[in-house]
Formats: structure tokens, C-alpha cells, sequence
């Protein structure tokens, strides 16, 4: 019997109702497979938290993360109690930065049951490599100069070496895939991190000359998502227009509540961290709405990350399953609640497991 450790952040907001559901269905999928317990800790971190304690998390929150094989997140953010630059650079992003989690891969393809809200989507599967430690995403600047005239400055910090890494896991990730890579650049207005970003491109191209590469504007590269998604294999961009390319990937496969991510640490010194790309949606928390898919489709690309990717497949595949049925949470066109999908994604799954 293999045991996995996963440390897991609920947050705010619906992170707690998709957390739920993705347990369950974690725990139907360890008892399908009959060989593995997934044992989770859950830890009670996020704006309730920072309001009693005065911290999102405790001081020795990381320390504590690091003892696990992975980290599993719901979403984090309630504006009404604490601000989000505080909510998430004490918690989200201060976990990307501290367990250097310097990959964030966020893939969007059609999934069965589910409308685009595309015209004639076509059959697009494609994935996002984000570089995630730095870029727009610095601590570089400040307010500069107060009073009548104050001025914010915000300074973009890319280095070579989390620039090159990005680039380059994209380019072994297309090896693997359908051998496209397309970059996401803005060199003909941002003079001087794009048209680095652009030369580092070109140099790990240089290397993969099987590999079919294209530099698109981030502008021009968001309407090519809406026009034509199926041309596109891997993308890889910066932080700030990932971030921004894959919410746009998870409207145009139906919501932005379907939508997974992996927060991946490399060099596997730390464990990686797995959060859907959505937020804690206040508008439909505690409502019974929030779309589990995000989720627990999160949860199946935690599970391949473990050595686990049958069991990751076959949750996947329960979930494509349930949606064909027309089981869905209204983002999508349902009228079925968080607590009824997610039921019938584990007895999709247990079905399975009888043939
Ligand atoms: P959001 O993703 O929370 O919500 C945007 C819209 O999408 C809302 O209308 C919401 O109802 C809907 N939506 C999101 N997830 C859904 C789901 N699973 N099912 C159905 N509908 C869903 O983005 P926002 O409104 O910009 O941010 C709300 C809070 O979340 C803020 O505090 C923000 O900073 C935070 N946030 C956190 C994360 C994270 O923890 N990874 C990501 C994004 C935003
Ligand atoms: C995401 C989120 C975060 C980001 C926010 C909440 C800081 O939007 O994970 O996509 O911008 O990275
Ligand atoms: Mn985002």
C-alpha cells in the first residue's frame, strides 16, 4: 500500500466547497485503485485566518509544507476582509516563491458535454507553460512619490535563468506532445524584457530544430485563442500574460471553473503545488454552485505528477463521463449542484472500477 501525504489549503471563498469535492473524489479514486491511501491534512489558512491571527499563514507554514509529497489548493482571496495584495502575497504567491515552484502549466482542451462559447470551436487541446517566479510579478518598485502627483512604479525583473527554464520545458513538453511551440511576446511595445525574452526563445528553438516554433504578440495571440485555438500546441509566456492567456483558456472551453493548473517545483526539491486557475469567486460562495471540474481535474494532474497517471486519467475520464450526461453546475449550462457532480463523478468512477 502506498501512502501520499497531501497538505491541503482549502482557503477562501469556494476553495472550500471544491476542496470537498475533490477529497471525495481522491478517496473513491484510492479505493477503485485498492492500493494507495491519499491522506490529507488539512490546514486552515487563508482570510478568516489573517483576521484572527494577523497572518495568512502561520511563520512556519512553509517549513511545515515542505514535509509533504504535495500541495493541493483550492483558491484564496476575500476582498471584504483582507486586501488581495495581502491575501495572496502572504499565501499563494509567497508558496510559489518559497517552494520555488517556478513552472505553472495550465493546459485547455474541449471536454466532452461541455459548449465553448466559440462560434465553431474546433477540437483545441493546448497547454500553457507559465513562467511563474518573476516577471511582471516582481517586488521591484513602489510609490515613488506621494502627494497630488503620486507615481506607482512597477519594474518587470526576467533573468536569464527562470526565462530559459520556462522556454526549455516547454520545448521537451512539445517533444512529447505535437511538437509546436508558440511563444507569447510584445517586443514591438515593451522594449526591453520581451525582445530578451524573444532571443532566449530563438536560442532553445536553435536546439529543438524538429520542433516547430512561432513568436506571436500576446495581443494578437489572444484573438488567434478566440479565432482559431486549434492551431496552438504549447504556448509559453511570461507570468503576467499567462496568467491572463489561461483564464482566457478556461472561458473558451466553457468557464473559467473548469480550468487546472500544476505549480511545479523542477527540480523536485520541494513538493509541487496543484490549484485550479480560478479564484474564491465570492459572487457564488456557499451557494451550492461553485463547478467542482477545476478541481478535480487539478487533482488528476496531481496524481500524475505522483506516478499516478491511470488514476489521473480515469478521474478525467469520469468527469467527461458526468458532463455527457448533461450533470453540470450552471457556469456551464447545468442545473446540477457542486455536491451532485461531484456524487456522480465518484459513481462514474466506481463503475469503472466493476468492469
Ligand atoms: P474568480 O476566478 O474568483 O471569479 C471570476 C468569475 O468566475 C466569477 O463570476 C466566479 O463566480 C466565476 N467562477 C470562478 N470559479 C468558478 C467555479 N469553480 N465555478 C463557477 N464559477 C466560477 O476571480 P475574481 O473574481 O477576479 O477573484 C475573486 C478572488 O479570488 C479575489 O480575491 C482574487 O484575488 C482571488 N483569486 C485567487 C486565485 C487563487 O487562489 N489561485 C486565483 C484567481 C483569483
Ligand atoms: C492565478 C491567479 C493569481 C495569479 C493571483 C490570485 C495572484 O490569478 O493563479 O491565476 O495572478 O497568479
Ligand atoms: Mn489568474
Amino acid at each position: 500500500m502506498k501512502n501520499f501525504r497531501i497538505a491541503c489549503l482549502p482557503g477562501d471563498g469556494i476553495g472550500l466547497e471544491v476542496m470537498s469535492a475533490a477529497q471525495d473524489v481522491l478517496q473513491t479514486a484510492a479505493e477503485i485503485h485498492g492500493g494507495v491511501v491519499f491522506d490529507f491534512t488539512n490546514f486552515p489558512w487563508g482570510s478568516d485566518y489573517y483576521v484572527e491571527n494577523g497572518l495568512m499563514m502561520p511563520e512556519d507554514g512553509i517549513r511545515q509544507l515542505k514535509e509533504f509529497d504535495t500541495v493541493f489548493l483550492g483558491a484564496v482571496g476575500n476582498p471584504k476582509l483582507v486586501p488581495d495584495h495581502i491575501s495572496l502575497w502572504g499565501m499563494l504567491i509567497k508558496i510559489r516563491r518559497e517552494l520555488e515552484l517556478s513552472l505553472n502549466v495550465r493546459p485547455a482542451r474541449v471536454l466532452r458535454g461541455i459548449d465553448s462559447p466559440l462560434h465553431s470551436p474546433n477540437d483545441f487541446n493546448f497547454i500553457v507553460v507559465r513562467e511563474n517566479s518573476e516577471g511582471e510579478y516582481s517586488e521591484a518598485g513602489g510609490v515613488i512619490h506621494n502627494g497630488p502627483d503620486e507615481i506607482a512604479v512597477q519594474n518587470g525583473i526576467f533573468t536569464r535563468k527562470a526565462t530559459e527554464r520556462a522556454i526549455r520545458y516547454a520545448f521537451k513538453l512539445a517533444k512529447k506532445r505535437g511538437s509546436k511551440v508558440t511563444s507569447a511576446t510584445k517586443s514591438n511595445g515593451i522594449v526591453h524584457s520581451m525582445p530578451f525574452w524573444d532571443r532566449i526563445f530563438n536560442e532553445v528553438a536553435a536546439e529543438y530544430p524538429d520542433v516547430e516554433t512561432r513568436s506571436v504578440h500576446i495581443d494578437a495571440l489572444s484573438a488567434f485563442l478566440v479565432t482559431k485555438p486549434e492551431t496552438f500546441d504549447v504556448i509559453v509566456a511570461s507570468n503576467l500574460f499567462g496568467d491572463i492567456l489561461t483564464d482566457l483558456g478556461g472561458a473558451i472551453m466553457g468557464s473559467i471553473g473548469i480550468a487546472p493548473s500544476a505549480n511545479l517545483n523542477p527540480e523536485g526539491k520541494y513538493p509541487s503545488m496543484f490549484e485550479p486557475v480560478h479564484g474564491s469567486a465570492p459572487d457564488i460562495a456557499g451557494q451550492g454552485k461553485a463547478n467542482p471540474l477545476g478541481q478535480v481535474w487539478t487533482a488528476s494532474m496531481m496524481l500524475d505528477h505522483l506516478g499516478l497517471p491511470e488514476l489521473g486519467a480515469a478521474i478525467l475520464e469520469a468527469c467527461e463521463e458526468v458532463t455527457g450526461e448533461g450533470i453540470k453546475t450552471p457556469d456551464i449550462g447545468g442545473t446540477s449542484s457542486t455536491e451532485e457532480v461531484t456524487a456522480a463523478i465518484c459513481s462514474a468512477l466506481r463503475k469503472k472500477a466493476d468492469v
